[in-house]
């Protein structure tokens, strides 16, 4: 009987690896296993709360501590599988988490640009549209038994600080682009379905100030982030309560590092009473990859481990990445520092998801996305919306002459150098998966054109000019040259921040070589995740352009050649602001304050508070047209109704406390004509800002709101813009409460200006 089980065995196996998809066996409440038949868990009929209570009626509370950590043990008794919580999906699936692996069926799958790439589109369906195509692919791999379904993405911390490793992780420096990129990749990735099902449930994350590896002696894992009540409501909170209030996130993680001094996975304050009170989050909360073992053994936060797991869980934790509750957990409740029923509310939120997501419901086979399987991966319209985001993604920086776009007829030989200029896994970033193939730039650039390559350095580091000569020589013999420079995860990464914003090693002196060798026009290309002060080739006369193309994805050389050569106009603009180096030595990177101090001399933080010199500010972008903003309508004079009972607040401060106000729905319209003056298509960003009345709280200039358009050359369109006013023209206090300051509010869009008289009214409120 053994043999013949064994037998069946493998040529089920045979016959699943044959058949490819649909491999897993379901997760639970298999419809082949009498055991579960009938139980009320299984039931896809009964609502889900009632579902969960049932599971949760019929575990043991050791089968319980197996399922409060991301290896979440199997529960046969109940027919329940073993599960890996860890999987991720950054900017495609990705092998980072234990959850997923490539091979056999699913050798790779579509790797995206890295989002700081994506963030320089300012286009929010192709946000959208990539998470849904992500999470195509995730599906069919987690239906082929390589994946899971809960995805610890996106990485929506604020890129706060220049040298910061992670920078390339997220949507750039503005809260406003940062929240509106988590929504709409979230809604892309969950699928925005009927009823609260979900297609994958991603992850915000890291909850929260959070955006500091390891610079000059200070870890992630030790770093205590001083941040006062301002910085906290008006920057670092405010894309993750778009996640979770609009995105509708299925889950938050908490950071590695300490807000206050208190560690955020054991902060009631931020888990239970802001998070799941305040957002009401309809998901889990879990925490970094053993953030509870760090505050209890690196931090030294608590006196026992036990202690550890408990401020844990009390504070609003669910789900643990590491061993550490499922270790200590017991222990906790027998000295009495937590209840059963403490343990009960936290798996209720992760059951809660996994139903959502359809895995107590039987045969993947038979849900809403049981057909996806290998067809659905990296399939040419997957590849093509990689290329796509790429084109969007690259930004223009300087052109002078115009030097950009080359013509495959005037420059029939281009020289192509660079460290960078023949890679491939550069330009997938960090968490990134097994692209399912690259075009490099070199490769992009044959496509148009004869080319002569001289990488001029063996690496991006740089150490010695022993290649120069060769890239010389090509620059010397070809029509055009193009410098594919730039950082890779050697030099900016997890782990990782840098000490400097310049180019690594001897690579300023070769492109400076190069580009006085050079016979026609000298382009230089950066890859990089951060700003590089590129300032010296700002200011060369011999270097016609540059072009930033963030880390461009696994079509990343082709998305260059075809901005290079002009079949795409680019249309980036820049997520964050490209300091000078000597910026730093003003900004210790544990300085949280994004406001500047005229007292110390700390000059503030991004381009809402920091108002000295940049190489290129936030929001910068050329392209190979013009674009004109005529400014059609708009109000002059804006009324906030209050309630009539704080009219003396409002007077004594002259400002409004939103939460005085009544805000639904309050929103200004404005009308905006955008006309492309050049002889080329293009994509236009519109960024509006608003300054608002001297006085108050607020940065100096605010983005409120933005849109992307596309306009034919020597044509004009009538652009709507929208603005919700207790949102956008709202300052956040020293305390840390939002109000609406009375008075003239500035707005600018390009060079149009136009003032915004903002009063109050008082009315009796219900
Ligand atoms: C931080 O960086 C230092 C020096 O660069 C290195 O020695 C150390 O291992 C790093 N620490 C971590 C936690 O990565
Ligand atoms: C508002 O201020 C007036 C005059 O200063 C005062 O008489 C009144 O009691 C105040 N009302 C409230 C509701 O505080
Ligand atoms: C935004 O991206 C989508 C998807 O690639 C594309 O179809 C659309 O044209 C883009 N919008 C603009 C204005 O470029």
């Amino acid at each position: 009987m053994a043999v013949t089980t064994i037998l069946q065995c493998s040529l089920l196996i045979f016959f699943f690896s044959v058949a490819g998809i649909n491999a897993r066996r379901p997760f639970a409440c298999d419809p082949a296993n009498t055991a579960v038949k009938g139980l009320p868990f299984c039931n896809v009929h009964l609502p889900v709360a009632d579902r969960v209570r049932d599971l949760l009626r019929r575990l043991t509370f050791k089968e319980k501590l197996g399922l409060l950590v991301d290896k979440a043990t199997a529960v046969p008794r109940l027919g329940i599988d073993d599960y890996e919580w860890w999987s991720e999906a950054l900017h495609g699936v990705s092998n980072v988490g234990p959850g997923t692996r490539f091979g056999g069926d699913f050798p790779g799958a579509t790797a995206f640009p890295q989002v700081i790439t994506t963030a320089a589109s300012f286009n929010t369906s192709l946000w959208e549209e990539i998470g849904r195509v992500v999470s195509d692919e995730a599906r069919a791999m987690f239906n082929g038994g390589v994946a899971g379904l809960t995805y610890w993405s996106p990485n929506i911390n604020i890129f706060r600080d220049p040298r910061w490793g992670r920078g390339q992780e997220t949507p750039g420096e503005d809260p406003i682009v940062a929240g509106e990129y988590a929504s709409r990749y979230v809604r892309g990735l969950q699928g925005n379905l009927p009823g609260d099902r979900l297609k994958v449930a991603a992850c915000c994350k890291h909850y929260t100030a959070y955006d500091l590896d390891n610079w000059s002696g200070t870890n992630r894992f030790h770093f205590n982030a001083k941040v006062s009540k301002q910085e906290m409501v008006d920057t670092f909170e405010v894309p993750f309560r778009q996640c979770v209030m609009q995105g509708k996130v299925a889950s938050v993680m908490c950071s590695y590092n300490q807000v206050n001094g208190i560690p955020t996975c054991a902060d009631p304050r931020l888990l239970r009473d802001t998070i799941r009170g305040a957002w009401r989050l309809n998901g889990y909360i879990v925490s970094d990859c053993d953030s509870v073992g760090v505050f209890y053994d690196n931090q030294h936060y608590t006196a026992t481990p036990e202690e550890a797991a408990a401020d844990a869980i009390k504070a609003g934790l669910d789900l643990d990445c590491g061993p550490f509750l499922a270790l200590h957990t017991q222990g906790a409740v027998d000295r009495g520092l937590l209840k059963e029923t403490d343990v009960d509310s936290a798996l209720f939120n992760t059951l809660t998801v996994q139903m959502r997501l359809g895995m107590f419901d039987g045969e993947p086979s038979s849900q809403i996305f049981g057909n996806l399987g290998p067809q659905d991966v990296c399939t040419p319209g997957n590849q093509e919306l990689a290329l796509e985001a790429a084109r969007q993604g690259i930004v223009l920086l300087k052109n002078h002459g115009p030097s950009l776009p080359l013509s495959p007829r005037r420059h029939r030989t281009v020289a192509v150098i660079g460290p960078n200029s023949d890679v491939t896994v550069t330009m997938i970033g960090n968490y990134a998966g097994i692209a399912c193939g690259y075009t490099t730039p070199l490769q992009g650039i044959s496509r148009y054109t004869k080319t002569i390559h001289g990488p001029g350095c063996p690496n991006v580091e740089c150490r010695n000019a022993h290649l120069f000569d060769d890239a010389i020589h090509a620059a010397h013999q070809a029509d055009a040259t193009v410098l594919i420079m730039g950082l890779d995860q050697s030099i900016e990464a997890e782990f990782k921040d840098r000490d400097g914003l310049l180019l690594p090693g001897y690579q300023q002196e070769l492109v400076s070589k190069v580009s006085a060798a050079s016979k026609g026009p000298t382009i230089l290309v950066i890859m990089s995740g951060g700003p590089v002060d590129v300032s010296f080739a700002e200011h060369d006369p011999r270097i016609g352009a540059i072009v930033w193309v963030g880390y461009p994805g696994q079509a990343g050389g082709a998305a260059i050649a075809d901005v290079l050569f002009g079949t795409h106009n680019p249309g980036g603009k820049l997520p964050m602001t490209w300091y000078h180096q000597n910026y730093l030595t003003k900004v210790p990177m544990t300085t949280m304050d994004m406001r500047s101090n005229h007292v110390t001399g700390y000059p503030g933080r991004t381009y809402r508070f920091y108002k000295g010199p940049v190489v290129y500010p936030f929001g910068h972008g050329l392209s190979y047209s013009n674009f004109i903003h005529t400014l059609v309508s708009a109000p002059k004079m804006f009324t906030v109704p209050v309630d009539g009972r704080h009219k003396n607040t409002t007077a004594a401060t002259n400002t409004v406390r939103v939460t005085h106000a009544k805000c639904g729905g309050l929103s200004i319209g404005l009308q905006v004509d955008v006309r492309n003056v050049g002889s080329k298509d293009g994509s236009h960003t519109m960024l509006v800002y608003s300054t608002p009345p001297v006085g108050h709280w607020g940065p100096h200039k605010q983005l409120v709101a933005f849109a992307k358009v596309h306009v034919p050359a020597r044509t004009q369109l009538r652009v709507p813009i929208n603005i919700h006013v207790c949102k956008f023209f709202s300052v956040v206090d020293k305390s840390g409460i939002r109000r609406i300051p009375m008075g003239q509010h500035s707005l600018h869009i390009g060079d149009v200006k136009h003032l915004l008289s903002i009063q109050s009214t008082p009315l009796g409120f219900e």
